[in-house]
């Protein structure tokens, strides 16, 4: 049985050496290259495919793999949204990710990132490296006096929900499907606009699809609280960046939190030697701002989701060529 896994970052690779070592019936090979129609042939032979990306797995590039016979793809991630679904399927090749790697790391990341927002720790930073020790103006706000309207309770939205709490905050949530645990302690509103209404910060953690692109618009934020704070760990396509700067520019928005762009793509997790360098002028002007914190997708990177990534994708791929089964195999 062979499984050749594409991407392997370098710290990824020990865990890589580890699982192989502990399932030594399973022959691995390993690039550093992603998965597309450049590298695809290296993948003739294998039984199985594991991947991380943010680039499209492209129709081209999963009619290829359905050409070897490969029929088993695993994600070491969360997100399916780069998956061409119609390739998928078309070639019957199923598809897994890793659900839950670490829902904690993203949402103590979030949370992290809020405190920081609300204590305005980015301008004392700078105040105080200039030798400016003051105070005022910058007084913050305080979380146990506001209300969090979670957008989608997955599992991450349940992990940050747990935090939120801890620090006292008043929460509530929407979503499509209701946690049956949190019904009962009655968090959910009844609509997106509602949550926009009443919430002093929205959190959103909700995968991208194709209907909520954009989801948050000049339209959703003039319905907000003005001196809204903004929190996205998610996806860079649920946010209409310029709608965003507008809202950030009028003082609608109080202060964002992105870990995610939706122009991210090549340039997050690349280093480009200084910050003028940085190719995206839109990127920089929200990097620019203190009462915006810009990270590069990095709310998901600690040890224990790394090591939960490699892992869980590589037995969901084994199980799948062993028994045509796994608990992680993705509805397209
Ligand atoms: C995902 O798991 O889909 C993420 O967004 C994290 C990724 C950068 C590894």
């Amino acid at each position: 049985m062979k499984i050749i896994a594409y991407g392997i970052r370098d710290d990824e690779k020990p865990y890589l050496d580890k699982w192989s070592e502990e399932n030594s019936d399973v022959e691995v090979e390993s690039t550093g290259k992603l998965l597309d129609e450049s590298t695809v042939d290296q993948a003739k032979g294998a039984d199985g495919v594991v991947t991380y990306q943010q680039k499209p797995y492209t129709a081209a590039v999963l009619d290829k793999l359905g050409s070897f016979g490969i029929k088993f793809l695993s994600l070491r991630n969360v997100g399916v949204d780069n998956v061409d679904a119609d390739a998928a399927k078309r070639n019957n090749i199923q598809v897994t990710n890793v659900p839950a790697y670490s829902p904690q790391a993203i949402a103590e990341f979030t949370v992290t990132e809020l405190m920081r927002l609300l204590r305005r720790t980015p301008t004392f930073d700078r105040k105080q490296a200039n030798g400016d020790l003051r105070w005022a103006p910058d007084i913050a706000d305080e979380l146990n006096q506001m209300t969090v309207g979670v957008f989608a309770t997955g599992r991450i939205g349940r992990a940050a929900i747990q935090i939120y709490k801890g620090f006292g905050a008043k929460v509530i949530a929407y979503d499509i499907f209701h946690n049956p645990e949190l019904e009962k302690e009655g968090i959910y509103v009844d609509s997106p606009d509602e949550l926009y209404a009443k919430s002093d910060v929205l959190s959103i953690h909700a995968p991208a699809t194709k209907e909520n692109e954009h989801m948050l618009n000049d339209d959703a934020f003039s319905k907000m609280k003005d001196g809204v704070y903004i929190l996205n760990p998610a996806r860079g396509t649920l946010v209409d960046t310029d709608a965003l700067i507008r809202a950030l520019d009028s003082g609608k928005v109080a202060g964002a939190a992105l870990d995610v762009y939706e122009d991210e793509v090549g340039i997050f997790n690349t280093d480009f030697g200084s910050f003028d360098k940085i190719p995206d002028e839109r990127l920089k002007n929200l990097m620019k701002r203190e009462n915006v914190l810009v990270t590069p997708h990095i709310a998901f990177y600690t040890k224990r989701a790394v090591r939960n990534m490699v892992y869980f994708a590589m037995d969901a791929n084994k199980s799948l060529i062993q028994t045509g089964k796994s608990d992680k195999l993705v509805k397209l």
